[in-house]
């Protein structure tokens, strides 16, 4: 008898592999010394102890034969490089941004126009906060206000478009402070801290309208921003029909520029830029890079890493590398969810973030759930992910408190083609085996507290 038809078409990604690099299972001693050794901090393993590695989808992904054919092309000229012309090429046609300052990766850019654009005293509005933007902002003299729609702090609601502005409480903002304390409002897309969430171009372009009534400049992150038009050509009503490269391109038409670590959609290992369409803007910060940075046509990449970035832009809007690149994390999300994990939904566009209160409940988020949750899934099978909560969050610049946000959550992301559909399925049955165990899963104390983002540094000891 022939087998039952499946009730749909499988789907495979768009690629064949060509070079291979070797993992190798950790043995559980191995692990507990690890852990020991890294202060239950996941930062602080070493990867030769990580069996699969689900830290970070920044500097993590493969890159194309394309890309390392282009890397032989690399124009390796202190000044003017063919590279950075071909970067500024791409960035133009790829994303519409008229001028490009490339820098080492994502956080340089935002140095940068942080300190182009804030003044001491100005206030920030932004979908959420990501760490190294907002500490940025603060060093710069600025406050960040968080202005994302309240869905977004709530890991179960299911609305399409979780990295929204909330409109209303953004013109509360401008009508509290006043349009010329806001350099700019600070959007992300899509939203990491929020779990990889969308903003639609609806409500882009309602910030858009608002702000320009204001005489305020929308200053987008990018990172992630072909993820973001994914969810857009799924999800929001008219878009079915477009390109991704096309939503890309309305998406940042909506902005006056961006800033970008071209580590995470532009398939690189290092590397970033910030892009403006104003000149003055530019002017600014092309005389600020040469001091932080290197000369405004390197901006600290090599030439053939801006020649890496260049084509691997052009690859980020492809539909079907993106549809695989997406679906990799929705197969992962969905065995998760039909095992009853609490998880973030909708599901995100770069990982699975795990809901480590309600995988916890018996924890309180004094003794850092998130992280404890982390440590136990390496535990279990060495697979490396991250916290993403009270840890992460940081104090209050002025209180020096511990913020206590909403969302304590365990980052698993997903590198852009480099793990399979077997690797995925190992990482679904290890966290279920944490879950089944969860009642044994102990609090931390910190131990160890660095100044400045310290989920990077911080060392924590199991209480009890
Ligand atoms: N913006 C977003 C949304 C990011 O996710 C990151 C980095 C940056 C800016 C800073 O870029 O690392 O190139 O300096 N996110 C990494 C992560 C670190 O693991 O999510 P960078």
């Amino acid at each position: 008898m022939d087998p039952a038809p499946p009730s749909r078409r499988s789907w495979a990604e768009p690629f064949k592999i060509k070079v291979v690099e070797p993992v190798r299972l950790v043995s559980p001693e191995l692990r507990l010394t690890a852990i020991r050794e890294a202060g239950y901090n996941t930062f602080l393993l070493r990867s030769q102890d990580v069996y699969i590695d689900l830290l970070t989808d920044s500097g993590t992904s493969a890159m194309s034969d394309r890309q390392w054919a282009g890397m032989m092309l690399g124009d390796e000229a202190y000044a003017g490089s063919r590279n950075f012309y071909h970067l500024e090429e791409t960035v133009r046609s790829v994303y519409g941004y008229q001028h490009l300052i490339p820098t080492h990766q994502g956080r340089g850019a935002e140095h940068i126009i942080s300190r182009v654009l804030i003044k001491p005293g100005n206030i920030i509005p932004g979908n959420m906060y990501f760490t190294t933007t907002r500490l940025h902002q603060e060093l710069a003299g600025g406050s960040f206000i968080d202005v994302i729609i309240p869905e977004a702090h709530d890991p179960a609601s299911e609305h399409p478009f979780k990295g929204n502005v909330d409109l209303g409480k953004l013109e509360a903002v401008i009508g509290e402070y006043g349009a010329s304390r806001i350099p700019y409002v600070s959007i992300a897309a899509t939203v990491n801290m929020a779990g990889g969430q969308p903003i639609s171009l609806e409500n882009l372009r309602a910030v858009r309208e608002l702000t320009r009534g204001h005489g305020i400049r929308v200053i987008l992150d990018a990172t992630r921003v072909a993820e973001n038009a994914y969810f857009i050509q799924q999800r929001e009503p008219g878009q079915q029909g477009r390109t991704i490269a096309e939503i890309v391109r309305e998406t940042c038409s909506l902005t006056d520029g961006c800033t970008m670590s071209a580590k995470k959609d532009a398939l690189v290992n290092i590397g970033g830029f910030l892009a403006v369409n104003d000149w003055d803007i530019f002017e600014e910060a092309r005389n600020i890079v040469v001091i932080y940075e290197g000369l405004h046509t390197y901006g600290g990449m090599a030439g053939r890493d801006m020649e890496a970035v260049a084509i691997g832009l052009e690859e980020s809007v492809d539909d079907e590398h993106i549809r695989a690149r997406v679906g990799q994390v929705l197969y992962l999300g969905e065995k998760l969810r039909a095992w009853g994990i609490p998880i973030v939904l909708p599901i995100g566009g770069h990982g699975i973030f795990l809901d480590a209160k309600a995988f916890l409940p018996h924890l309180d988020q004094s003794v850092y759930p998130a992280q404890a949750l982390a440590a136990a899934i390496y535990l279990d099978s060495g697979v490396r992910t991250m916290e993403r909560g009270i840890v992460s969050a940081g104090r209050d610049k002025d209180t020096g408190l511990e913020y206590r946000p909403k969302l304590e959550l365990v980052r698993v992301t997903i590198p852009r083609r480099v793990y399979t559909q077997a690797h995925m399925d190992v990482v679904a049955e290890s966290i279920l085996a944490v879950y089944q165990e969860r009642s044994n899963v102990r609090g931390l104390r910190m131990v160890y507290e660095p100044r400045y983002l310290r989920f990077f540094q911080a060392r924590f000891e199991p209480l009890g």
